[in-house]
């Protein structure tokens, strides 16, 4: 069977070498850089290093993480993804909401609103703004640990009147941990209890230094009931964007990741997917985590049926072998055969993972990973 050496695999995968080391010699495997590694123990590294595993040929499974960079000519502009964080109660859903009653192209479903984890605003101005309605930080974690890096900026949304709270300091540490710039929106600001000057106090205990405290973290008084302060967190969500300067290639074949993926009854398998590079279109042939499938249809977060999406763009996919996770990586690719291969391989790839067999096989050494 092929191998590769610790080195050159880590070369391809842009980590460090001593990084990869260090990996395996948890796996229970202490290898140096120069020593080989089977091809299933490097894709398990590549995986967990956040990777994606491709195989290139019908028999040759050579590890190619989809790092390489687009040509700088072929970047243009997107829209940032946002996403808001915060402890329970603190009014996440209702900022949401507010900040959608921004948008300026309402749906047409008759005031139903769709649920699709994800959304998009547009503003006056025309910009866009995509926010993730995923704010369970168990969901952030995990779609971090399987490198879909998607939120650009966190809206940290702190109560006035009930101050800093545990999940308030669990965000602000997956925040600093993802290395995302850090907005905090001071809510409830209409109740007479409020204290927005002691949340900015308590926040320095955290390393979270706002403006007013001659710090450079932006922070924004906002009411989500009495729906004050919104323009101004627009802003300030604008302003960081521009700091950012969010690119990506539209052109090219699409790359996304899920946000959330259902059984849905009269749909079949469902997955919001967010469009990282590329313009997903109907008829487009995928992978998805080990699922495969042909994009069916395309509907947006209002409901409406489209035909592509692309960059920053949030989607519900129809047309999927099945359900795929939070975090999985969809990638468009040439045929459906192609598809089947590459979703069937990782299923067997998964499959080994989790199964325990005899002690001191590699196997056993990769079901003690996780
Ligand atoms: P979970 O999803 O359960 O974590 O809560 P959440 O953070 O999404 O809070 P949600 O938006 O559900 O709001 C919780 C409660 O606070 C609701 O009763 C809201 O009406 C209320 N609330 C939210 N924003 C404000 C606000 O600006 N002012 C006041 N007075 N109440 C608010
Ligand atoms: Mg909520």
């Amino acid at each position: 069977p092929e191998t590769i050496t610790v080195q050159e695999l880590a070369n391809r995968m842009a980590e460090r070498g001593a990084d990869l080391v260090k990996a395996l010699f948890k796996m229970g495997m202490p290898v140096t850089m120069t020593q080989s590694i089977d091809q299933d123990t490097a894709e398990l590294l590549v995986t967990d290093f956040g990777h994606n595993v491709k195989r290139v040929s019908d028999s040759d499974v050579d590890l190619q993480t989809e790092v390489e960079a687009d040509p700088e000519d072929t970047l243009k502009p997107r829209a940032p993804v946002v996403t808001i964080m915060g402890h329970v109660d603190h009014g996440k859903t209702s900022l949401l909401d507010a900040l959608r009653g921004t948008d300026v192209v309402k749906g047409e479903s008759g005031g139903i609103t769709q649920h699709i984890g994800a959304y998009q605003v547009t503003l006056k101005d025309k910009s866009k703004i995509t926010f993730l309605d995923t704010p369970g930080h168990e969901a952030f974690t995990e779609m971090r640990a399987r490198g879909a890096n998607v939120t650009d900026i966190v809206v940290l949304v702190v109560a006035a009147d009930d101050g800093l709270m545990p999940q308030t300091i669990e965000a602000i540490n997956h925040t600093k941990a993802a290395g995302v710039p850090m907005i905090v929106a001071i809510n409830k600001i209409d109740k007479h209890e409020a204290n927005p000057q002691r949340v900015r106090e308590r926040l320095l205990e955290h390393d979270v230094q706002v403006e007013a405290m001659g710090g450079e973290t932006q922070d924004v008084e906002v009411s989500a009931l009495k729906k004050t302060g919104l323009d101004e967190l627009v802003e300030k969500i604008q302003l960081q964007a521009e700091l950012l300067e969010l690119k990506a290639n539209p052109d090219r074949a699409a790359e996304g990741a899920v946000v959330e993926a259902k059984l849905d009854k009269g749909r079949g398998p469902v997955a919001t997917i967010l469009v990282g590079r590329g313009t997903l279109k109907v008829g487009d042939v995928f992978v998805v985590g080990a699922e495969s499938g042909k994009v069916r249809a395309l509907v947006d977060d209002k409901g409406r049926q489209v035909k592509e999406a692309g960059p920053s763009m949030p989607v519900e996919v129809l047309g999927l072998s099945g359900v795929p996770r939070a975090g999985d990586q969809l990638q468009v690719v040439e045929n459906e055969a192609r598809a089947r291969e590459v979703a069937e391989y990782r299923q067997s790839v998964l499959t080994q993972k989790r199964t325990t067999s005899a002690p001191a096989s590699l196997e056993s050494m990769f079901s003690a990973l996780k």
